[in-house]
């Protein structure tokens, strides 16, 4: 209980929500809690399970696309960390990817797998004698003092008990917990959870007030927009009133997801920053592609902070300001016009010195300064053997003399092939490096050939990279005649090309990816409405027609004898053929992209 007497937790204490008063913890709550971490401005989203990045992968001489599946892990979360000023490290709130509640407290595996606070092996949920005693040096990466915080825990639940028992075990390592309201996917319409609790409120409340009042630290809550301000504003009030300590509101409705993804409606936040009492804290999401777009959503929507997901994934600096003109040093590219960002190849030194120094205990690579235009010429770079094999020279498997060799390696690649940084690395790799593997096939393969721990072959194309990045830079003309930019249109929803050549950046240098609007989606036919979201949008259609001239929706208009023309009776306005006793579908039906095996 969080007004019990307790040791120091390794000194994280004072920074997870738990102010030490004469010895007794006390938890703090809203803006109290806010403010003792820091008031972070920025938030790293919680993301699990790439569902739309697909993988190409070789198999029986043919390849295939397959669905990847990454956790958001803890190197991530330092990579991404490790481009804000070292004093500024702390004021970027990071979240875990999600885990399912039920799973997290009844299966160590599962735990084990997903969240890794400790070397050291104590009772799970943790009681405060072990905690007390815990030393620095057995505390793992998941939630560690010194550089994983503020971190809060994400969970989906649909039992207020679950969700305690699961939240225990994470309290003592994180800043606060989040429940998931957001989850929009087929899995969580099946399991309960994430948006499809939307329409129970009283379940949500029960648990975001099980943890407000018996979990140690404070509960915060992820919700999606509904249809009206008014419905929204009335769910909000729904959490915050059950104990939430900060809401972050992601402006997309349960059903904007997949083709239909389109814009988040930031309106709808700044009408809950001003319909909440002032100190309610709200985290804003969605639309944020690149580090301008942080201000001015901030601006927009009047949020205490802004959370960047599928920005970050493409782009992790896109939280940290841009160096000044002049110093971008090696790592930043600027060009005359002034567009910008950190070069792929300097990220992924720092990503790989991360997983060599935390995710596998060793002193990274000594590495020759990151090459920059105007260095001396270097013997080129020459490109490794690539090995198809599992593990070791393919030719000749010398066969194992000592059983207990055998185990111990056995053991050492499970853990790795275990290890959520390790499991991570590919599909962290695809995003960051997308436009580079497009141009550069023999990058996408390498990548494409890298098994989860195999340091080696992932080091092997960082060079691949670092030689593609020399190349484009060499080549690039500054006074090449660029393809003219649209005209400015004054509708957002109109096309995102307008966005494309916004954000448009060359093949070295991080970038967002951008999703085509829903309208776009729907005219290259990689999306087909179902019956129901066709009707809403004839619906609105029509609503709109109606008011453009005066009438009123639902009003009645004179019926006219189709052969004589006189007027015969009234009909209804607004209501279609369709309407009546259809069986209609669920949401948006997605297409399959050709050439994609899903599942
Ligand atoms: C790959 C991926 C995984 C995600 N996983 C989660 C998750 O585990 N929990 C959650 O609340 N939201 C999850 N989301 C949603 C994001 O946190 C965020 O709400 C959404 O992407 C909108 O933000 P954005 O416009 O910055 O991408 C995920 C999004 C993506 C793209």
């Amino acid at each position: 209980m969080a007004t019990e007497t307790t040791g120091t937790l390794g000194g994280a204490a004072e920074s997870n929500g738990v102010a030490q008063a004469n010895g007794k913890r006390q938890k703090l709550h809203g803006r109290a809690f806010y403010e003792s971490i820091g008031s972070p401005k920025l938030v790293l989203a919680p993301m699990v399970e790439q569902s739309e990045f697909v993988r190409l992968i070789f198999y029986s001489s043919f390849w295939y696309f397959r669905r990847l599946t990454t956790r958001f892990a803890q190197a991530w979360r330092l990579l991404s960390r490790s481009f804000l000023p070292s004093d500024q490290q702390r004021s970027l709130l990071a979240y875990t990817p999600m885990f399912h509640s039920k799973m997290f407290h009844e299966k160590s595996h599962y735990r084990d797998a997903h969240f890794q606070p400790l070397k050291a092996t104590i009772p799970s949920p943790p009681d405060d004698y072990h905690t007390s005693q815990l030393q620095d040096s057995e505390r793992h990466l998941d939630g560690h003092p010194a550089i994983d915080r503020p971190l809060t825990v994400q969970f989906c639940s649909n039992d207020p008990d679950d969700l305690l028992k699961a939240a225990q075990h994470v309290a003592p390592f994180c800043d606060a917990v989040d429940l998931n309201l957001g989850c929009p996917q087929g899995i969580a319409k099946r399991g309960k959870y994430g948006a499809f609790l939307q329409e129970t409120p009283d379940l949500i409340a029960s648990m975001i007030r099980k943890l407000h009042e018996q979990l140690d630290v404070p509960v915060t809550a992820k919700m999606r927009v509904l249809e009206t301000k008014e419905k929204t504003l009335a769910y909000a009030k729904t959490l915050l009133d059950a104990g939430a300590s900060i809401i972050t509101v992601h402006g997309r409705r349960r059903e904007q997801k997949g083709h239909n993804t389109g814009l988040a409606d930031w309106q709808m936040i700044r009408h809950l920053r001003e319909s909440l009492p002032k100190d309610t804290v709200i985290f804003a999401n969605g639309n944020i592609l690149q580090h301008e777009d942080i201000a001015t959503c901030l601006e927009a929507t009047g949020a205490d902070g802004v959370m960047s997901a599928e920005g970050n994934l493409y782009d992790p600096t896109i939280f940290a300001p841009p160096p000044p003109i002049g110093n971008e040093g090696r790592e930043y590219w600027r060009d005359k016009d002034g567009k910008s960002g950190y070069r792929v190849d300097a990220v992924m030194r720092r990503y790989l010195d991360i997983i060599h120094k935390y995710a596998l205990g060793q002193t990274p690579p000594v590495r020759t300064p990151l090459w920059k235009p105007g260095d001396p010429e270097e013997a080129p770079v020459e490109e490794k053997e690539e090995e198809v094999g599992e593990e070791g020279p393919p030719r000749k498997k010398q066969k194992q003399k000592q059983d207990s060799k055998q185990k111990s390696k056995a053991a050492a690649k499970k853990e790795k092939t275990q290890n959520p940084n390790l499991t991570a690395m590919q599909a962290h790799l695809f995003h960051l490096l997308r436009p580079l593997v497009s141009a550069h096939h023999n990058v996408r393969d390498a990548l494409a050939r890298s098994r989860t721990g195999d340091i080696d072959a992932f080091e092997n194309v960082l060079l691949l990279v670092e030689k593609a990045v020399k190349e484009g830079i060499t080549a690039y003309d500054p006074n090449a005649t660029q393809p003219a930019p649209p005209p400015p249109s004054d509708d957002p929803y109109e096309s995102s090309l307008a966005t494309v050549a916004r954000c448009k950046r060359p093949y070295w240098v991080c970038q967002p990816y951008v999703r085509p609007l829903p309208k776009e989606a729907l005219e290259k036919g990689s999306m087909s409405l179902s019956k129901k979201e066709k009707k809403r949008l004839e619906e609105e259609k029509e609503k709109a027609e109606t008011e453009a001239v005066g009438l009123e929706v639902g009003g009645k208009v004179d019926m006219q004898s189709k052969e004589t023309g006189e007027v015969v009776g009234k009909e209804s306005l607004g209501e279609s053929e369709e309407k009546k006793g259809e069986d209609v579908g669920e949401g948006v039906v997605e297409v399959p992209r050709e050439g994609v095996v899903c599942g």
